[in-house]
């Protein structure tokens, strides 16, 4: 019989000792919910709730890029989703900020394993152990027709495998997909791992706020592609080549293997090796 997770979420055991300064003020854990970013988009509409992080134990409707599902046990996992209500980071480097919060967040203190498969893959041992999506809601517009604030809402949502068995991941998944448990790797405590994560994605968020220099610099560290070949499909075309680095507005550079260098943005971009 499975044992009983000694690691349930708990709002006031996360908070306990969090010292960040603008994510996890407020935190609400749910027992289920459909997607912790449909319930994090209804807060958004309250630019008070820049900051809030809803998690979840379990998804009924968990989804991830591309139209893809977001599988998982109930707490088995890190399901969270964070409002920002942003003014100073674009969508661009808001993705990269994030990739570079969670790659960290998952890792050993002092060690670089995990790392970052543009756009929002998280890789250890060369399997993904963590994903991101990130939603961007409109503001309301004012009777005059403009928008009532220069914020752009949005909402980010983490999803980390940690308790997970490699039996549980079937099929496909096998081949692609791991857990922090499974590599026998860092904190699989989630209590921990979520004040880790909260505390990673608050520092990160500041210093892009202010330098974003070192949060492409932190990227090049981390990216498993940087310098390989890379294949994509972008707005439906085919584009291969030699991925040379990261803008914080336009996205992944690529020397294209047809000639010339061009940049993919994360939003209408798929990765397909
Ligand atoms: C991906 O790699 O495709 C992104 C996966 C994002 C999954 C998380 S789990 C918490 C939040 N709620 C969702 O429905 N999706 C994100």
């Amino acid at each position: 019989m499975a044992r009983p997770r000694t690691d349930l979420l708990d709002p006031d055991k996360i908070k306990e000792g969090l010292k960040t300064k603008r994510i996890g003020t407020k935190i609400l854990v749910y027992d289920s919910t459909s997607s912790t970013n449909d319930v994090a988009a209804e807060y958004a509409r309250n630019e008070q709730n820049d900051g809030l992080v809803i998690f979840a134990e379990e998804q009924t409707a968990g989804r991830g890029r591309a139209g893809n599902k977001w599988l998982g046990g109930r707490a088995d996992s890190i399901l969270c989703s964070i409002v920002l209500i942003e003014d100073k980071i674009n969508a661009e480097l808001l993705s990269l900020t994030c990739a570079v919060a969670v790659a960290e967040a998952i890792d050993k203190p002092g060690r670089s394993q995990t790392k970052i498969k543009w756009p929002n893959d998280i890789m250890l041992n060369g399997k993904k152990v963590a994903g991101i999506l990130l939603e961007t809601k409109s503001l309301p517009i004012s009777d005059s027709g403009t928008p009532v604030s220069k914020s752009k809402i949005y909402v980010v949502g983490i999803g980390i495998n940690c308790h997970q068995k490699k039996e549980s991941f079937t099929g496909e998944l096998k081949r692609i997909a791991t857990s922090i448990d499974a590599e026998s790797h860092s904190i699989s405590d989630r209590i921990l791992l979520a004040k880790r994560l909260l505390s990673s994605v608050d520092h990160w968020l500041e210093v892009a706020a202010n330098n974003s220099k070192k949060v492409i610099e932190r990227w090049h560290e981390l990216s498993i592609q940087l310098g390989h070949r890379v294949t994509l499909i972008f707005n439906g075309a085919r584009f291969a080549g030699r991925c040379i680095g990261i803008d914080p507005e336009k996205g992944l550079i690529l020397q294209l293997d047809t000639g010339g260098i061009r940049m993919f943005d994360a939003a209408h971009s798929a990765i397909t090796r």
